[in-house]
């Protein structure tokens, strides 16, 4: 298939254009780079030895968007409505749509530009999208739909909790939006995939990730404290109901993650309209066991305190990835040793980054 992949420089796209490319598919970058470099799609060219088609684009750009379909569907438009499908010439099969802010503090701070990038983007996106009659899309959502778990192991069909910031907010309501252009024309094919806590990264050390500023995720904080880039990890909480008092989460290599939206596309299929499914291990490592595993990795223990709790955290989240594995036969293969390993690897060759 030939994929569309928005945000394919960033952490998650990067490795996925990575796995896409290995399965044979034909594949188009669109990125603005705001949380990323093209250092990483030069790295994905080494690492598979293929061609990634690369638009400097920002989503918010109309008529930067338009340019893109119009000249990858050969200029072909649809109608208003998507009829008159314009995948002539090479065309693009799917979109698997990455581009967003994620920073869960910043969007409390920025709630507009937050709503503006990840929504606004989006309706530009799937609105070109009709315009070319491209009516195929897995999108980027995440285990803080959520919100606070009715149930653990979380499944698919745990009802969506209440967000604790403007974040966690767009990743709701655009599983809405998509659902409801799915219901106004039911040849959309819609795929939203709840990741739950992405770490780790390729195996070569070439690709990994790559945050600016201070890390506010719990493994590239370590990583960089491992490589001496950060003097200690502050634990946010000892005292919450798990077994050792600090927060539980579903950590998947990305590696895994990858691989789960390539499966997904077999979900593009004409008819099937929206499918949820939760991409996690099913297993729960505490903030304590991540900060063993990865002093294991990098041969020394890494330095640690206990500090409050972080506002919004939650005690405990893990999923449960059955229905990946009957619909998709998709299930994660690595364990938080492998992660730990592969984190180190890509750190330690790149201390500072791409
Ligand atoms: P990332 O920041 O590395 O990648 C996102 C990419 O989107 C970046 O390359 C950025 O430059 C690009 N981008 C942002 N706004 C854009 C715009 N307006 N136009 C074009 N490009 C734009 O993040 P990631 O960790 O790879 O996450 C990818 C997706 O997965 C995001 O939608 C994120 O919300 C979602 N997600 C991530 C996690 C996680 O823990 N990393 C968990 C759940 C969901
Ligand atoms: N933590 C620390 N110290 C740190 C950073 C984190 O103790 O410096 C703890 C947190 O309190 C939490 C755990 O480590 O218990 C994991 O925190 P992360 O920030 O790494 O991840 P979150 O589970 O808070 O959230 C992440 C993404 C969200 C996404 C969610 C999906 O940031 O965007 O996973 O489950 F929605």
């Amino acid at each position: 298939m030939r994929i569309l992949v928005t945000g394919g420089a960033g952490y998650i796209g990067s490795h996925t254009v990575v796995e896409l490319l290995n399965e044979g598919h034909d594949v188009i970058v669109m990125d603005n780079l705001y949380n990323s470099s093209e250092k990483a799609l030069e790295r994905v060219e080494q690492i598979t030895g293929k061609k990634v088609t690369f638009y400097k684009t920002d989503m918010l750009d109309r008529e930067g968007l338009k340019e893109l379909f119009d000249r990858e569907t050969s200029g072909v438009r649809a109608d208003e409505n998507g009829a008159a499908a314009g995948n002539s010439g090479k065309g693009i099969d799917a979109v698997i749509h990455f581009a967003g802010l994620k920073a869960v503090g910043e969007s409390v701070h920025k709630p507009i530009e937050y709503y503006r990038n990840n929504i606004a983007g989006t309706l530009n996106l799937c609105d070109e999208m009709r315009a070319h009659g491209v009516k195929n899309i897995i999108f980027s959502s995440s285990a803080t739909v959520y919100g606070d778990p009715a149930e653990i192991p979380i499944t698919e069909n745990c009802p969506k909790g209440v967000c604790t910031n403007p974040y966690g907010w767009t990743k709701h309501m655009l599983e809405q939006i998509l659902t409801d252009i799915h219901t106004s024309d039911p040849e959309w094919n819609v795929v939203l995939l709840r990741y739950f806590n992405p770490i780790g990264a390729h195996e070569s050390g070439l690709i990994g990730e790559d945050p600016k500023g201070i890390p506010n995720n719990l493994v590239p904080y370590v990583a960089q404290v491992a490589v001496g880039r950060l003097k200690e990890v502050g634990v946010f909480g000892n005292d919450y109901d798990t077994p050792d008092g600090t927060g539980v989460r579903d950590y998947i290599h990305v590696v895994d993650l990858a691989r789960g939206h390539v499966k997904a596309l077999a979900k593009l299929a004409p008819g099937t309209g929206v499918s949820i499914y939760n991409l996690g291990t099913g297993n729960g490592y505490s903030v304590l066991d991540v900060i063993r595993a990865f002093g294991k990795a990098c041969g020394h223990e890494i330095p640690y305190s206990i500090k409050p709790r972080r506002d919004g955290d939650i005690a405990t989240c893990y999923s449960r990835s059955d229905k990946a594995k009957a619909e998709l036969g998709w299930e994660a293969q690595y364990d938080l040793d492998d992660m730990c390993r592969d984190s180190w690897n890509w750190q330690s060759k790149n201390p500072e980054g791409y």
